[in-house]
């Protein structure tokens, strides 16, 4: 049984703040850590009913800023990876300042939890750019703030395609570990044996498939001749196209942007957002990633899709998955957690 500080024997009582479709209590199941969800925050009707329809229970605590601290039942694990609209680069960069009202300022809303629960740990996890130049100094006051109610910090930026996950999607987590304790190590990265053509579904509806016109908007104006089996798509570096070959990925977000770069990633994925502006090239055609192949992207199994697909849209599933954390990454950085 798990050892959570000196309790043996006793099941990880978990909250997930911000839970989206618990990518994190996922985790903890894949990880086989005996765990209870004693409760989540979270206020998109379409996301709860997939939490549902994957976990069963659910104790929804609701909107994080209009619950009493004194309210929340105790727990050993908090977890929150708050809204990175604010943060994130293609966002207005309205920052998550206490006091800001921001959506990213959620994240104060877990000082009264976290000062009056005392968690013995917690997870946050969040878009790079929070620790970029511009979002630091707001970091660092956070961590400072962990430590001076007895937290110690560990922090790293890792990535889906180091956790055979062929999407280029990096994260900043945070793991907080209250009082003594064996140190904690961010997991090492994983065999990639996994690439996104491993991934695809097989036959797909020919309405994902972009049209000539959408498919020219992005391609090179000179192209290698019919007997080449790859294309070139324009990309913003010198030579001013990327070369894209069968089953890499294409960005399909902002045809006509002069200034997008990497938008051919080879044999993966661009980071998966809420919209559906990720594709892949199928011989000379490039068509718009399904659902399902999202889901898949996030670490999710295809039941948990199909679960969730009876009660949500296609959009919601697209937004869903964009909003989630990658199930693999979580998986590893449990079973570290657990041996603190
Ligand atoms: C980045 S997503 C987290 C997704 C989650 N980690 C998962 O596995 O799916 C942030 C979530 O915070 C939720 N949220 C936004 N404002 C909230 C609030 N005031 N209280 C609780 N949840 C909120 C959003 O609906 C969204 O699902």
């Amino acid at each position: 049984m798990l050892k959570v500080g000196a309790d043996i024997d006793k099941k990880l009582r978990v909250i997930e703040a911000f839970s989206g479709i618990g990518s994190q209590r996922l985790a903890l199941k894949r990880a086989n850590i005996p765990h209870k969800s004693i409760g989540v925050f979270e206020v998109d009707s379409a996301a709860i009913e997939s939490y549902k329809a994957i976990h069963g229970d659910i104790h929804n605590l609701g909107d994080i800023s209009k619950i009493s601290e004194d309210e929340i039942p105790d727990h050993d694990l908090f977890t929150y990876s708050f809204p990175c609209q604010d943060i994130s680069k293609a966002g207005r960069q309205a920052g998550l300042k206490k006091g800001s009202n921001t959506r990213s300022g959620l994240l104060w809303e877990c000082e009264r939890i976290i000062q009056k629960k005392k968690p013995r740990f917690l997870l946050l996890e969040n878009v790079p750019n929070l620790v970029a130049k511009k979002h630091k100094p707001d970091f660092i006051l956070w961590l400072e703030w962990l430590e001076s109610q007895g937290y110690t910090n560990y922090w790293s930026l890792l990535n889906g395609v180091d956790y055979n996950i062929p999407q280029n999607r990096s994260r900043v987590f945070v793991v907080s570990i209250l009082g003594e304790h064996k140190p904690f190590k961010f997991p090492t990265s994983l065999e990639q044996t996994k690439q996104l053509k491993d991934l695809l579904e097989e036959d797909v509806d020919e309405k994902y498939f972009l049209t000539e016109e959408q498919q020219k908007e992005l391609m090179y104006y000179i192209q290698p001749s019919d007997s080449e089996s790859y294309i070139y798509i324009k990309n913003a570096t010198k030579k001013g196209y990327l070369k894209a070959r069968e089953f890499d990925g294409i960005d399909l977000a902002y045809p006509n942007s002069k200034t997008r770069r990497g938008r051919v990633q080879k044999s993966r994925t661009q980071t998966l957002m809420t919209g559906d502006s990720l594709g892949v090239l199928i011989g000379k055609r490039i068509r718009r990633l399904t659902s399902l192949e999202r889901w898949r992207l996030m670490g999710f199994s295809d039941e948990d899709y199909q679960k969730a697909s009876t009660v949500c849209s296609q959009a919601q599933l697209g937004k869903q998955a964009g909003n989630s954390i990658i199930v693999d990454i979580l998986e590893e950085i449990f079973k570290e957690v657990i041996h603190t």
